[in-house]
């Protein structure tokens, strides 16, 4: 908790639960009966009350959250769509934000580093459950959204290399893109403000798909197997994931010392270089469709889950910075199995890719 303190000033129904999630999770799935063997299913069992509420704290959210100065409309998030698959954002002309946040590979690259003009220092993140995270980039140097495009990928010389003027330039004399900003905007103007709420938009209705594990919390027994039980109270127990990866998006959006970066890849700590537990912070990546996303981690460092899961066994890095929950676990090879097991149940069901046309 001590980080999200210092670090925050934006305040999460979930830091509040952060204390107790766990616990209450590990003691309703043992009333499920799957707790480890000689657990008591009905000395732990909690009252009713408390099972329902670990559905509601796992259940999908009912809406998506958009922010009021920029509402959604269907035809802001249309044109987005449109910006987003469209290379005409890209100074030479050959890519977009979908070449790197492709929807097939769940919103991401499939890379080590992304590569833009040049290879950029960091891992592409999936742009899943975006419309959730209060902060932005893996050390939090976007303070919104709508601010990424501009002061990130579009501009930046090793990414799309975009001059703002010849972009606005080159969609003015697009009749398609004429008609697409007269219809999201009353003033139907094409600027850089409506470009960057556009495509914020679109992607804010980037959801992921339901899961088997939201079938399993929705109450289907079946829906998956006893490793990834045993796997889900690894991972709200013993293993201690939950604390950081929580919620129905399996992230409190914090950031932490997980043991991945050396050197001068300090993350959080650009921005708030005196504080020891921001140092080689990142961002909690969401853990939804995990299983489709390798590499791992703000530097693609972990190949697999597998490789992932024994970082976390070692305890990442001892030093100063790191996280209070990251320790040595001990797993078995069981154990690290299960979570993997379990892992695999938070991967959506496919859906087809919509590309739309783009006009020209
Ligand atoms: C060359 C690959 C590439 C392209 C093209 C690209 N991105 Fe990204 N994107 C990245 C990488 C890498 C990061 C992580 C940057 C960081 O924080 O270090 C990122 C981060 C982001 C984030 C923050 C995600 C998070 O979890 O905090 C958003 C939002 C985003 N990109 C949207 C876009 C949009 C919109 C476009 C098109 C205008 C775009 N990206 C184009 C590679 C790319
Ligand atoms: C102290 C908070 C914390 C704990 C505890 C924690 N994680 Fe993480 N997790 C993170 C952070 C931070 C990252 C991103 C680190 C980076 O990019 O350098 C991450 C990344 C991941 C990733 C990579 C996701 C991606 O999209 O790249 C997986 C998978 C993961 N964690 C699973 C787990 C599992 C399984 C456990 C329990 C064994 C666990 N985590 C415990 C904070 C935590």
């Amino acid at each position: 908790m001590l980080i999200r303190k210092i670090d925050g000033n934006w305040v999460r129904r979930w830091m509040s639960r952060a204390l107790w999630v766990a616990p209450i999770v590990t003691a309703a799935v043992l009333v499920l009966h799957i707790g480890p063997p000689g657990a008591s299913a009905d000395a732990a069992a909690p009252p009713q009350t408390t099972l329902a509420e670990l559905k509601a704290d796992f259940a999908r959210p009912k809406a998506t959250p958009f922010p009021s100065d920029d509402p959604y409309s269907k035809a802001k998030a249309h044109l987005g769509e449109l910006l987003f698959w469209d290379p005409i954002l890209s100074g030479n002309g050959t890519q977009s934000c979908a070449s790197c946040h492709n929807p097939g590979l769940s919103w991401t690259d499939g890379l080590r580093l992304g590569v833009g003009t040049q290879e950029m220092k960091t891992h592409t993140p999936t742009l899943l459950n975006i419309a959730w995270a209060p902060i932005l980039g893996w050390d939090g140097h976007f303070p919104s959204l709508e601010a990424v495009a501009f002061a990130g990928p579009i501009t930046n010389p090793g990414i799309m290399n975009r001059k703002p003027t010849d972009l606005i330039r080159a969609l003015s004399a697009i009749p398609g893109y004429r008609a697409a900003f007269a219809a999201a905007y009353p003033d139907r103007a094409i600027t850089e403000a409506h470009v960057a709420d556009a495509l914020a938009t679109f992607e804010r209705t980037i959801v992921s798909g339901p899961a088997p594990f939201d079938r399993w919390v929705a109450g289907d027994d079946k829906a998956i197997d006893a490793p990834a039980k045993r796997g889900f109270v690894l991972f709200t127990g013993k293993a201690g994931c939950s604390n950081c990866h929580l919620g129905w998006a399996f992230t409190d959006e914090g950031f932490y010392d997980a043991g991945t970066a050396t050197g001068d890849d300090i993350g959080r700590a650009r921005l708030f270089t005196n504080t020891v537990k921001l140092k080689y912070a990142f961002k909690v990546p969401t853990l939804r469709d995990v299983a489709r996303r390798a590499p791992y981690m703000h530097n693609g460092s972990e190949a697999t889950l597998a490789d992932v899961i024994d970082l976390y066994d070692r305890g990442g890095i001892d030093r100063p910075s790191r996280a209070d929950f990251i320790k040595p676990l001990h797993l078995t090879a069981g154990e690290k199995a299960d979570l993997i097991a379990f892992l695999n149940t938070l991967t959506s069901d496919p859906k087809p890719v919509d590309v739309p046309v783009l006009p020209r």
